[in-house]
This record gives structure tokens, sequence and C-alpha cells, in this order.
């Protein structure tokens, strides 16, 4: 920095220091990895979050080059598919990182928001850091929806058929508000259009914007623990906190390794199973659309399952689609349904331990009778899923106030020196 120093970092010379004074490198490098203290005990639930941003990155990529040889339109769209799968070089490699990665996607981040409740990491201050990843979860099924409507499969077409109708259930506006999605009276070649043009540009950078914004929250806030404790609350002498550690270099080694693992049954997927035994690919996909000619059972992708079964449960569809969209807004409000005093899931009682192991298990139940075809055994469990689905977010103010915690311990228990 021409020989003198600023508070970003020691004295720079030549390019690093020509390019520190135009550009805060060192401080940024400085605020968010190596002076950005992290609590020091994550376990492996805090390695999902570098890696759904490994595979937006992994997506974008892919996806780039798909739109090279994808030809938009109804009367092309399956066929440049079935093109880049068999005559563009390394063309299924392409589609099948893009397919599974979308699925690994959902995966990643369904594992990332359970952390978030297994350790409060919703509660105050970071509220606003979980609603910005509650729009993100929103963003990213509009984008894999619309993503897979567009190779123009037969399921893609009445998949799509199934959910656009949905907004049909909203009183007064919905019929036009259906029209006005598709723009034409069905699924058509302007549905395709549009969706193409929302999944290629505009959904990916509203993606893009609202991860920075989490990030940036979540560097205002710190992030939690396992242990749920602030560990802002006990600093040195230096105002560093000392249960942590440095972000760089013992967190990106560490999601370094992370990240080793999740490629290698990553490639497993993509090299040996890239349909995953139809559930990240769907038979009837490998099919062109046809609107004479309905698939025997219609079921969206895995990672819609769960709030698909809700839909079905309910007999009557428009209280169906209203408890499905509930069913989604109960998640949105969890920082302020959950009253207990502590956060981690190490010092609360029974009655959360209980709740939490009963949602678990309503949401698996229900994504599983989301991909099977209807039948009234399924119908049932299918209800008495979605109760408790439902009753775990009602009751939530009640049984959190109650709950027999234990004490919290001032300092992170990892700490054994
Ligand atoms: C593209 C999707 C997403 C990306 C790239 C992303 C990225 C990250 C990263 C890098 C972290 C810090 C590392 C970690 O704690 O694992 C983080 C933390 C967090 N994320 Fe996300 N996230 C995404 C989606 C979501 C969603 C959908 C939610 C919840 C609805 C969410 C809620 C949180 C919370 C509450 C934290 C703080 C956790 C803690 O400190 O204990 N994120 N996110």
């Amino acid at each position: 920095m021409g020989g003198h120093s600023n508070e970003a970092g020691p004295a720079r010379t030549g390019f690093t220091g020509w390019l520190n004074k135009r550009l805060p490198v060192d401080a940024f490098v400085k605020g968010s990895m190596t002076e950005y203290y992290a609590p020091k005990n994550f376990n492996i639930w805090y390695f999902f979050g570098s890696l759904a941003l490994l595979v937006l990155v992994m997506q974008l990529i892919t996806g780039v080059f798909l739109t090279m040889h994808y030809k938009v339109g109804e009367a092309t769209a399956f066929d440049s598919v079935e093109y880049i799968m068999r005559e563009v070089p390394y063309g299924w490699l392409l589609r099948y990182l893009h397919s599974t990665g979308a699925s690994a996607f959902f995966i990643v981040v369904y594992l990332h928001m359970f952390r978030a409740m297994l350790y409060g990491s919703y509660k105050a201050p970071r509220e606003l850091l979980w609603l910005f990843g509650m729009v993100i979860y929103l963003a990213l099924m509009a984008e894999a929806f619309m993503g897979y409507v567009l190779p123009w499969g037969n399921m893609s077409f009445w998949g799509a058929q199934v959910i656009v109708n949905l907004f049909g259930t909203i009183p007064v506006i919905g019929p036009g508000l259906v029209e006005w999605i598709r723009g034409d009276y069905g699924i058509a070649d302007s549905t395709l259009n549009r969706f193409f043009s929302l999944h290629v540009v505009a959904v990916p950078l509203v993606l893009l914007l609202l991860v920075a914004l989490h990030l940036v929250a979540l560097h205002e806030t710190g992030s939690n623990n396992p242990d749920g404790i602030e560990i802002k609350d006990n600093k040195d002498a230096k105002g560093n906190p000392v249960d942590g550690i440095a972000f760089h270099p013992y967190y990106t080694i560490k999601d370094v390794f992370g990240v080793g693992v999740f490629l290698t049954l990553f490639c497993i997927v993509v090299f040996f199973m890239p349909t995953f035994g139809g559930i990240f690919l769907e038979k009837p996909n490998f099919e062109v659309a046809n609107a004479m000619s309905t698939p025997d059972h219609i079921a969206p992708v895995w990672y819609f399952t769960p709030f698909y079964a809700i839909l079905r449960a309910v007999p009557d569809q428009q209280l169906g689609a209203l408890a499905m969209a509930l069913s989604l807004v109960c998640l949105v409000l969890l920082p302020w349904l959950d009253r207990s005093p502590v956060r981690s899931i190490r010092y609360r009682g029974w009655m959360w331990k209980t709740a939490l192991t009963l949602f678990v298990i309503s949401f698996v139940t229900l994504g599983y009778l989301g991909l099977m075809p209807p039948s009234p055994l399924y119908t049932t469990l299918a209800r008495i899923c979605s109760v408790v689905y439902f009753a775990f977010f009602v009751l939530m103010p009640i049984y959190t106030r109650l709950d027999p915690v234990k004490p919290v311990p001032a300092r992170l228990t990892s700490d054994h020196e």
C-alpha cells in the first residue's frame, strides 16, 4: 500500500499494495475469514451451509452450459434435451450433474434447516437470518419447479398443470391468475418460454441476492452453535470471543473435508444411478409432453411430496391448497412460535424432544406418501401426519413454555482445556 498501512492489515507493497488501495481485499479477508470468529464446537451439521453454496455454484455453471444447447419451445425442447444426452460431448454429464444437483440442493437445504431446528438457530437475534433462509427456500422451490418443466417431458407437462392450477383455488382472482401465469388457456409454448426465462435469469439472480443477504445477516449476529450459547458474551482482552476460532484456516479446512465427502457421494449418484430409481428423474419424463395422455400417477419430485401429501390429505381442493400454503407459513413463523428460553436441543426437555421427533416422522412419512398413488390407508395416514405436522407448530407456544429445560452452561461444553 505504497508503504503505509491501515487498520485492514500490514503495509503492502507492489501489486497487492496497489490493489488494496483501490479495493478492500485485505479488509474483507480479515473481516470475514482470518479474523471472523466462529464457535469452536461446530459439528457435521454445520457442513451444510457451505455445501449449499457449492451446489448453488455447480447449478449455475452446469446451467449455463446446458442453456448453450437447450432449445426452448414446445416443438424443440424435448428433442434438444435428447440431443444433449446423446450428441453433445459430455452433455449427458452436464445434464445429470444438473438434475442430480437439484435433488442434492434440497437434501443439503433440508439438513441445513433441520440443524437450525436442532440448535434453535432461528431464535433471537437470528430471526432475519431464518427469514432470508425461508425466502431462499421458497425461491428454490420455484426454481426447481420451473426447471422441471423445461425438458417438456410428460411429467413436466402434467406436473405444471397440477401446480399452476393450484393458484386457481385462490378466491376471486384465482382463475385469472392461472391464465396470466400460463400466458394461454393451457400449459403451452408461452408457459414454457416464460418458465425458461424465469428459471435461467430471474430466479437465479434473486437467489444470489438472497444468499448474499443471508450471509451478511449471519456475519452480523455470528453463528449459533450446538450448545446454543452466544460466544460473543465471553471475550478476551483483545475483544475476541474466547470460545471462537478464526473461520480461516480452521473452518475452511473443515469445510473442504465436507466438500470431499459430499462430492464422493454426489459422483456415485451421477455416474451409477442418475435417475435414483425414478426418484430424481421420473420415468414419464423420458416421454415427450402429451396433452392427450395423463401419466398413471402424477407426483411431483420427492422434495415437494411432503407438501403435496398435505394437499391431497384434505378432501376439498381449495382447503387442501390453503393447508399446503399454511404448512409453509408455519415454518416462516418458527422464530415466534418457539417460546423456549433455551436454544439447543441439548438443554431442552422431553416435550420439545418428543415434538421434534414426531414432526420429523410425520414430515418424512408425508414425503413418502406423496410419492405413492393414493389408497384409503395412505390417505388416512396422510391425514394423521398432517395433523401432527400442524400440531407441532400450533401447540409450540404452549409446550415450549412448559418444557422442563436444563440449565445452560456459560461456556461451550467442548472446551476441555
Ligand atoms: C442456497 C441456499 C442456502 C445457502 C447457500 C446458505 C448458506 C449458509 C451458510 C454458508 C451458513 C453458515 C454455515 C452454516 O451454518 O452451515 C448458513 C447459516 C444459516 N442458515 Fe443458511 N443457506 C441457505 C439456505 C437456508 C435456508 C433455506 C434456511 C432456513 C429456512 C437457512 C437458515 C440458516 C440459519 C438459521 C443459519 C445459522 C445457523 C447457525 O448459526 O446455527 N439457510 N447458511
